[in-house]
Order: C-alpha cells, then sequence, then structure tokens
C-alpha cells in the first residue's frame, strides 16, 4: 500500500491506495473558504495551514482505511509543480515517514499525478493515449505511451483554462473559485448569446491562448447589465463555450493527428459540466474512447499521487530523500 500527501496549492490531501490501485481512503482539507476573503491563493497562508492539516490527516486516512503504519510499503508526495513553501510541507511529511518507517520516498509530479487519474478506479491499467490536462495552472495536450513515457504536444502561451474561468468570474464579480460557479450558472444561460474569440482554432495548431477573452470579457462588460435577468447566466454560458470548444477540438485533432483513438482528461476543469458533456457527444461521433476521472479525482487530491506513486514503484523506482521540491518541475524533462 501507498500513502501519499498533496500540499501544491491550497488543498492538504492524504490518501491510500492498495497495490491494485484501488483508493483505501483519501481526504482532502480545502482552505478554499480561507483564501476566499483574498480572492485567490496566498502562499503564506496556505502553507501555515497545510503544516495544521497534515498530520491529523495522515491519522485519519490510516484509520480510515484500518492499517498501521508499518503496512504501508512506500510514502509518495507531490514535489511540484506548486507554491514552493506548500510542497515542502507535504514532502517533509512523507519524506519524515519514510525515514521513520525505513521505507522508501516516492517524489511525484502533480502533472503526473492528473494525467493518470483517469485510469484509477479499475479503468487501468494505464493505455496509450492522447491526454488532456486542464488545471488551474496548466492546460496540455500529451501524448503518452505508457506510465511514464509522454511527449508535450501543446501548451497554452499564456492562462490556463482554470485561469480563464477564474479571472473572467473574478471580472463578472462571482466568488473564489470561479470555475465552479460560472459551471452553475452556465446550465442555466445561452451558450450563443455572446460570440467571444476561439484562439489558434483554425484546424492546425495544438497551443492555447486565453488572454484574448479575458480582453473580450472585459470590453463587453461595461456594455451589460448583470442585474437583468439571464444576462449573467448568458454570459456565463458564452464563456464557458468559448473554453469548451477549444479543449475539446484541440484534443480531437490531436487525437487524427497521431492516430491515438483513446483519449483522456484530467485536471480539475474537468469536472466541468459543459465539457464532459461537449467531449462525451463529440468523442462519440469521432468513434474514439473517451476516459474522464470521477470529478472527486479531478481536483487536487491524494488519491492521484499515490497512484502516480505506486506506478513507479510497481515499475521498481524509487526518489532519494535529497529530491527537493520544485516549483515548476516539468512533466517531460
Ligand atoms: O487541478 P486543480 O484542482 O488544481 C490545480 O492543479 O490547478 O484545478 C483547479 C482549477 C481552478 O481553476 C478551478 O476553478 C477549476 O479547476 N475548476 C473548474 C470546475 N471545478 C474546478 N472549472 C470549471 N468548471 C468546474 N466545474
Ligand atoms: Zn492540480
Amino acid at each position: 500500500m501507498i500513502l501519499a500527501l498533496e500540499s501544491s496549492c491550497d488543498e492538504t490531501a492524504a490518501a491510500i491506495c492498495a497495490p491494485d490501485g484501488r483508493l483505501l481512503a483519501a481526504r482532502v482539507a480545502s482552505q478554499a473558504d480561507i483564501h476566499r476573503r483574498f480572492g485567490g491563493v496566498v502562499p503564506e497562508v496556505a502553507s501555515r495551514n497545510h503544516i495544521l492539516q497534515v498530520r491529523p490527516l495522515v491519522e485519519q486516512v490510516l484509520e480510515d482505511a484500518g492499517i498501521a503504519l508499518r503496512d504501508i510499503a512506500a510514502f509518495a508526495a507531490t514535489t511540484g509543480p506548486g507554491l514552493v513553501s506548500s510542497l515542502l510541507v507535504g514532502t517533509s511529511m512523507a519524506k519524515a515517514l519514510a525515514v521513520a518507517e525505513k521505507k522508501p520516498f516516492l517524489a511525484v509530479n502533480h502533472m503526473e499525478g492528473h494525467l493518470l487519474s483517469p485510469f484509477m478506479e479499475g479503468a487501468g491499467p494505464v493505455r496509450p493515449n492522447i491526454a488532456l490536462i486542464v488545471s488551474g495552472g496548466h492546460t496540455m495536450l500529451v501524448r503518452v505511451r505508457g506510465a511514464g513515457d509522454y511527449e508535450l504536444l501543446g501548451r497554452t502561451r499564456d492562462d490556463a483554462a482554470g485561469e480563464a474561468f477564474d479571472k473572467t468570474a473574478k471580472m463578472i464579480g462571482l466568488p473564489y473559485p470561479g470555475g465552479p460557479e460560472m459551471d452553475r450558472l452556465a446550465a442555466q444561460g445561452n451558450p450563443r448569446a455572446f460570440a467571444f474569440p476561439r484562439s489558434f482554432l483554425d484546424g492546425r495548431s495544438l497551443e492555447f491562448s486565453f488572454s484574448g477573452l479575458k480582453t473580450a470579457v472585459l470590453y463587453e462588460l461595461p456594455k451589460l447589465d448583470l442585474t437583468q435577468p439571464g444576462v449573467l447566466a448568458d454570459l456565463c454560458a458564452s464563456i464557458q463555450e468559448a473554453i469548451v470548444e477549444v479543449l475539446v477540438e484541440k484534443l480531437v485533432l490531436a487525437s487524427r493527428r497521431c492516430g491515438e483513438s483513446l483519449v483522456t482528461v484530467s485536471g480539475g476543469v474537468s469536472c466541468n459540466r459543459g465539457l464532459r458533456a461537449r467531449l462525451t457527444e463529440r468523442c462519440a461521433a469521432e468513434g474514439l474512447t473517451l476516459l474522464l476521472a470521477r470529478p472527486d479525482l479531478c481536483t487536487d487530491n491524494a488519491g492521484m499521487i499515490a497512484f502516480a506513486g505506486l506506478q513507479r514503484f510497481l515499475a521498481g523506482q524509487s526518489s532519494p530523500l535529497e529530491a527537493d521540491v520544485d516549483p515548476n518541475l516539468p512533466l517531460v524533462a
């Protein structure tokens, strides 16, 4: 069994997975309520709260799984990318446990955790696929040949898809984090009410850009009365539509170009109901097989870190205790 810790941003999380990848226990202590009054994550506040949460979480997941510390075969932690002072908390705890228990330490890349999450809970083993990772800090298209064998096909040149949701939501006055709120409001609106730009949607590029959308929303806002019935929902639905269309079409383009019929989508934005519905519809029409993670495994969690760590462990790998945290840790070296 692998015990994993995740503390790259504002969620402290711990999880334990079985040798077959099944989750035996998983807990997330969210700090969203703490950071909401600042309108975003404050790194110093985040790391202090990770320190308060991390030990009780380890004790809770052991209790949930009904096992003892000595039953754990290896201790994993996210070592990057993320906020350095936050990453240090989970990583230091996992290393300390590994030393105390004389077991291996596994350094896990947060993006690899997201990338492999669609194969959790019985959908494995990990198979070749084209992966779209859409989180708060990253938007990437990756060709996966197997666990640990990745080729970057495209990424965002400016904002990530999650940032596009969060920043436009903030401009409209929605509470932090804006993505889930936008999702909720968009469900009641008309996605064709406003025509927002779709960057690089020319059928060729696998790169993304969302900063133009932000500017377009900024220029549209003064013309609108958001208190009028339906205007806010229409605006949210149109913003969501502009993001979703680009994500879906580029994933389809990448899978065609690589001749790969299995596609996976992961990261916090893959919770979005509009995105999930469009992906399901579009992949069926294109004859592609789509794997999506369970919504609670899309946003930051330690289950995905345990699962990614398990792949490393099963391949006979471990990490040196000197392995440092890296706020810019790349998925593909
Ligand atoms: O993967 P994640 O939990 O953390 C990072 O690694 O960044 O992703 C967080 C991002 C945030 O931008 C959040 O607004 C977005 O995922 N998100 C959503 C939804 N749920 C979370 N965006 C759109 N619709 C959602 N339902
Ligand atoms: Zn994440």
